[in-house]
């Protein structure tokens, strides 16, 4: 039974939800607020927290089609595309889920059922494998299903430790595990490889199909197995490895999606031969980087960034290979979305970002790519062993931007492997250099930490009366300070805001009832404490009352910059488009700062239409509302979340009008209209991707503009108009400084010229031939060529020696024309007089140049010459 992948999808969620199943959707490849996970990686991470039993649904059952990235982190498969029929860096997961419903029985024979009544696979072709002692599923499989026992093999802790094994399932190093069974196809004799837990397992005649994992235990971090609440469902089908077997071909490559994508990069390749493996890993990775970018992840430095760049570079690299010239990774985007875009019209929204997104990145590596690829390749032909070096890994990848997997790859095709410890070394060390580089000071945070809790009373607050928890004196602490003495001091509750999500800490100062006085210059959070830093004037010791005021007058600056922040992000996604997000913020008192991502530079309209709306928002005087809500009742509010970053269960939403809707732990203003004024002050590009608006509010903002004014003013008034003709004013100057400029070249040109005439009075002949030497006064060096070779062609026939002095330092030109060079050559003429002048020189006998510095002896070694030329035209 042929069937097309679409086709399986939809067979695959109906048959569940004829079983009572829920159909949800593909969730994001960023896996929502769970750090400890690079990317969806599995069908069942969207259900983590239900398996944990901390995310109560409607349902108890669920089926779904979940788009997965298996690159970087646990489960990474970069590697290994190109080389297998069956390894992705993204695919699709068919996937069924019992939350304490069904258990092993069903979750067995609903999988059989499907795989050889509804997709009528043949049951000979069909084995199956179980965790070693669970003796449960190899008995449902060989008594209730009949299996052969032979064809139920036990899989143990193959690989070294503890529940380490193919047949023990872990989503991460924590969270929901449990052993599985796992059903695999065999493509047949004609294929080479054995049945799993054979030496030849690793072959590709018997395939892993479907993976019914029985969760029972979340694994901690200190390898603790914790039982889960209920035994609960995970199911996995890889949509891709049934294709091949439903459309009777053996590798995933050879399925409906994967020709027409293969096609694809074979055009935009030129690429004759479909059967390149080449091809194959392009195929592959364009898949995984456009969905990647479909959920908001750019290419950059770090984190899931650096993933999507490496999968990138990797592409480009193998199209290379295959010849393509310039970038042609961006054009299969059109391939994948006439492929996928029916079933993600998320992808099909956003292609034409991504197609852009991908073209610049592509560019970028391809003009390095070349030298670095020779470089690699020459480092290869001259090595003594099969190992390359990890500093050389290193080199490629800091000066050419070379992922070491790349390295890897190339290295691979050639026999050789890459000193992947050696590599991480190199680049263990650059990021200590990197950090060093990069703290002023003593970095509190990183030395100090504390295990106390303070209420935060500074969203409604500007003072109140405190007590002191803990007092930390050079990062030790102590009970008590003395006059003088500089410390962090922990209170139990505070106004004082600490530096966190861009907003800096606040200011003030911590008063005793004795007239003590804490003078607070900055603010910081130590684990769930504020630390205040600052000195003391008087006593202080731990248990103390203090009255706590913050510097309203600032702070209240930096709630209108914080609050405008909301607003100029909102305001630029409307502008520039949805694929702004926000990539960092730093909000001061003075100016803010907000940096985002944007592929390309922006007009000076644009920027006046940011300011012009959130202006508008000012104007219209929003409330600003806070609310604390569960983050998925944010996010179902639209809320944007910052990026890659976690947060706690119950999130701060902070609503202006519908217009911005942001999680934020910040301080605001009121309402819209407290910003005052919002301008922005510069923009411009500080990564590849990322773009840094600074911009004032309120006072500030006046502040600035009164600046821009007297700036004008004084140029106004030295130009003799008024503010609004400056323009006119300096372009017509502009034009006046042309026409001067044009007539003082004119007039150079006549003097020189008459200079040249009257300098011609004082040739003199010598032995019959014409002979001037003499000193000009003050010509630029530069200028001695072109007058030493008008005064040659005046002459027709003679010798020239000319000199000048600048600054202290004499320049020598001398000139012989061709019919006397025989006679007198300048290069020894000028070289003879600059060795006399305390310099030196020399050159061509038709023309040479020379230094010197002795001016007193100028005009006797002049006189001198003359006579060596004398003797010389006489000899
Ligand atoms: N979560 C299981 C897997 O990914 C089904 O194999």
């Amino acid at each position: 039974m042929s069937m097309t992948s679409s086709a399986i999808r939809s067979a695959f969620l109906d048959y569940f939800a004829s079983k009572g199943h829920q159909i949800v959707p593909s969730a994001s490849l960023i896996p929502g607020n769970d750090a400890t996970l690079l990317f969806t990686n599995a069908g069942m991470v969207p259900f983590k927290d239900v398996f944990l039993g901390q995310d109560p649904r409607s349902y108890s059952r669920a089926t779904s089609a979940q788009r997965c990235v298996r690159a970087g982190g646990k489960h990474n498969d970069l590697e290994n595309v190109g080389y297998t029929a069956r390894h992705h860096t993204f695919f699709e997961m068919l996937g069924n889920f019992s939350f304490g419903d069904y258990f092993k029985q069903e979750a067995i024979a609903y999988a059989w059922e499907f795989l050889t009544k509804e997709l009528k696979l043949p049951a000979e072709k069909l084995l199956v494998t179980v965790y070693a002692s669970d003796d449960e599923a190899f008995n449902i499989w060989t008594q209730q299903i009949g299996v052969p026992a032979e064809k139920v093999i036990r899989i143990g802790d193959n690989k070294g430790a503890p529940y380490a094994s193919d047949n023990f399932w872990a989503m991460g190093d924590t969270g929901p595990c449990g052993p599985c069974t796992e059903v695999f196809y065999d493509h047949g004799e004609h294929i080479w490889g054995g049945p799993p837990g054979s030496p030849e397992e690793d072959g590709d005649r018997f395939i892993e199909i479907w993976n019914i994992v029985f969760m029972q235990f979340n694994r901690h971090a200190d390898g603790r197995m914790e039982p889960l609440p209920k035994p609960s469902v995970d199911t996995g089908m890889g949509l891709e490895r049934i294709a091949a077997i439903l459309q009777g071909v053996h590798s995933n490559y050879e399925i409906d999606i994967f020709q027409a994508l293969i096609k694809a990069a074979a055009e935009a390749t030129g690429t004759q031969d479909l059967t390149n493996k080449s091809l194959r890993v392009i195929a592959d990775h364009i898949r995984s980087c456009a969905f990647l970018m479909v959920d908001g992840v750019q290419p950059s430095n770090e984190g899931r960034g650096y993933v999507l760049r490496r999968i990138i570079r990797r592409a480009v690299r193998h199209g290379h290979q295959l010849g393509a010239e310039g970038a042609f990774f961006h054009q299969l985007v059109a391939a994948l979305v006439a492929q996928m875009g029916e079933a993600y019209p998320e992808l099909a929204a956003k292609q034409a970002v991504i197609e852009k997104l991908l073209k610049i990145e592509e560019e970028q590596f391809g003009k390095t790519l070349q030298r670095g690829l020779s470089m690699l390749q020459e480092a290869l032909q001259q090595l003594e062993g099969k190992v390359l070096p990890g500093d050389l890994a290193f080199k490629l990848y800091d000066t050419y931007g070379f992922p070491v997997d790349l390295t890897n790859d190339v290295a691979r095709e050639q026999g050789f492997s890459v000193d992947q410890a050696g590599f991480e070394a190199e680049m263990a060390q650059q990021r200590q250099r990197a950090q060093q580089a990069s703290q002023f000071g003593v970095d509190y945070n990183a030395q100090l930490s504390s295990s106390q809790i303070t209420d935060f009373t500074g969203y409604e607050q500007q003072h109140g009366n405190a007590r002191v928890l803990e007092i930390l004196r050079d990062g030790e602490p102590c009970q008590q300070l003395a006059d003088g003495d500089e410390a962090l001091i922990v209170l139990d509750q505070t106004p004082f805001y600490a530096e966190s999500g861009g907003q800096i800490g606040d200011t003030g100062t911590l008063t005793t009832a004795d007239g003590s006085i804490f003078t607070v210059t900055d603010t910081i959070k130590l684990g769930k404490a504020h630390a205040h830093k600052g000195k003391l004037a008087g006593q202080l010791e731990v248990g103390a009352t203090v009255m706590a005021q913050i510097d309203d007058e600032r702070r209240q600056a930096i709630r209108q910059n914080h609050s405008a922040t909301h607003l100029v992000h909102a305001a630029l996604r409307a502008v520039l488009g949805e694929h702004v997000t926000q990539k960092g913020s730093l909000v001061g008192p003075e100016r803010f700062r907000f940096d985002f991502s944007h592929y390309e530079g922006i007009s000076v309209e644009q920027l006046q239409a940011v300011e012009q709306l959130v202006n508008q928002h000012i104007q219209a005087n929003h409330p600003v509302q806070t609310e604390l809500m569960s983050l998925e009742a944010a996010k179902a509010a639209g809320a944007m979340a910052l990026f890659g970053e976690k947060y706690d269960d119950d999130v701060r939403v902070l609503t202006m009008s519908p217009f911005s809707v942001e999680l934020c732990g910040g301080t605001h203003v009121q309402r819209t209209g407290d910003i005052g004024l919002f301008k922005i002050v510069s923009e411009g590009g500080i990564a590849a991707g990322v773009r840094r608006i600074e911009a004032v509010t309120g006072l500030q903002a006046l502040r600035w503009l009164h600046q821009l004014e007297s700036q004008a003013h004084q140029v106004a008034s030295a130009l003799k108009g008024d503010l609004f003709s400056i323009a006119e004013r300096v372009l017509q100057s502009q034009e006046r400084s042309k026409q001067l400029e044009k007539e003082r070249d004119q007039l150079k040109q006549k003097l020189a010229s008459q200079a040249g005439a009257s300098l011609l009075e004082q040739v003199q002949l010598i032995a019959g031939s014409k002979v001037l030497v003499t000193e000009l006064p003050q010509v630029e060096p530069k200028a001695l060529r072109p007058m030493l070779d008008e005064l040659k062609q005046k002459l027709g026939s003679g010798i020239l020696l000319l000199a000048t002095v600048n600054d202290g330092k004499i320049s020598l030109i001398a000139g012989v024309t061709q019919d006397l060079t025989q006679k007198v050559h300048a290069g020894k003429l000028v070289g003879w007089a600059a060795q006399q002048l305390g310099g030196k020189g020399g050159g061509r006998p038709d023309m040479a140049q020379a230094g010197g510095t002795d001016t007193a002896a100028l005009a006797e070694v002049l006189q001198q010459s003359l006579h060596q030329i004398e003797q010389q035209l006489s000899a």
